[in-house]
């Protein structure tokens, strides 16, 4: 009723004012939108892209029902694999949501270069459209969890959560209320998401309760600009790693951003440029030389902390299918290992 009040002040102001959104038109027509949220109980689910998965209309009355019953559905007290997070002591639901490690995780959690962030330490996971699909993590791992995102095309928000879930599958006769075991989840969205989003407290199976804590999320930024002479940016889920057979990697230059303006691809084309001409000037005894064609712009991290602009370049164009080298780690010579990550990886060729 409310709705179709708007829509009608909003239709009476469009005679005076062309350029508004023809809601008049359009809303008519806006399907009751899918909300969709994370299956429980699975390490990880990939959806093909025509499948939606747990669909939870929250609108309507018998949809809640319905999904009731699928919470209530009895298991068989099959074990389901042990997650990688501590169990709180005392095992159960409040003290899982007022853990401080958790709340430390979300809290301490790096922003991946590329992303910002959108909420928090919440006590809800998101329940949102253009869900993408889901990976059970080792640990709380804002970094992994966006190279996920970066490798799935069409990523553009993430959510990493720790999930109190139960350990086996729970059956109101003999397991109705099993120990539980903490997953550090990850889930990717095809959608911008807002804290309004993280609705999914959790849910009953049996009388296990269900309950998310450290609950943070992650819009992707856009893509960075065109660059004048290149087509591009083509997205990438990590750095190119073109076959070492091909002749065709030229070398790097890296800017760090100790000592730059930050992630211009600008600069990588012009230091693509200045090795073509390098080259032409300085040519093999038969007068061949490389001409860089192609180049990938990343941006380095070492332990989640941006270190500075990678720029990779190629006398080929590669495939995004190419762009497959997500990080990694190397122990130093005092004998810590730090953890190199890629991000905001983009591809550009020159145009022909
Ligand atoms: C790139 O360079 C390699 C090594 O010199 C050469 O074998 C290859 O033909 C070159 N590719 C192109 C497209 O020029």
């Amino acid at each position: 009723m409310h709705t179709a009040l708007c829509i009608a002040a909003l239709a009476g102001l469009a005679y005076s004012a062309p350029q508004l959104i023809n809601l008049d038109e359009i809303a008519a027509d806006f399907p009751a939108p899918v909300l969709v949220k994370a299956p429980v109980n699975v390490v990880s689910n990939i959806p093909a892209p025509s499948t939606p998965v747990d669909i939870v209309p929250l609108q309507s009355s018998s949809a809640k029902k319905r999904e009731l019953k699928v919470a209530k559905r009895d298991g068989d007290c099959s074990p389901y694999p042990t997650g990688s997070g501590p169990v709180p002591t005392p095992d159960t639901p409040a003290a899982f949501q007022s853990d401080p490690d958790f709340a430390n995780d979300a809290n301490n959690a790096p922003t991946p270069y590329g992303y910002a962030s959108t909420f928090t330490n919440l006590g809800a996971s998101l329940q949102a459209s253009n869900y993408m699909g889901l990976y059970t993590l080792t640990e709380y791992d804002t970094l992994g969890c966006a190279s996920q995102c970066d490798q799935a095309s069409g990523c553009v928000a993430f959510n990493m959560y720790v999930e109190r879930d139960p350990s086996l599958n729970a059956n109101a006769v003999s397991c109705p209320n099993p120990p539980s075991t903490t997953n550090y989840k990850c889930t990717l969205w095809g959608a911008p998401v807002s804290s309004d989003e993280a609705t999914n407290t959790g849910q009953y199976q049996d009388s296990f309760e269900i309950v998310i804590a450290g609950s943070n999320a992650y819009n992707k930024n856009s893509p960075p600009p065109a660059v004048s002479g290149y087509d591009g940016p083509q997205e990438l889920g990590g750095a190119i790693n073109a076959p070492t057979s091909s002749g065709s990697y030229m070398g790097y230059q890296f800017y760090p951003f100790s000592q730059s303006q930050g992630y211009d691809p600008q600069t990588c084309a012009d230091a693509c440029n200045a090795q073509t001409t390098y080259d032409s000037e300085n040519p093999a005894a038969d007068g061949s030389y490389m001409s860089c064609i192609f180049f990938n712009a990343y941006v380095l991290s070492e332990n989640g902390i941006p270190q500075g602009l990678y720029c990779s370049m190629y006398n080929e164009t590669w495939a995004a299918s190419y762009g497959n080298n997500y990080g990694q780690y190397r122990t130093e010579s005092d004998g810590t290992v730090d953890r190199y990550t890629v991000s905001d990886s983009y591809s550009y060729s020159l145009s022909s």
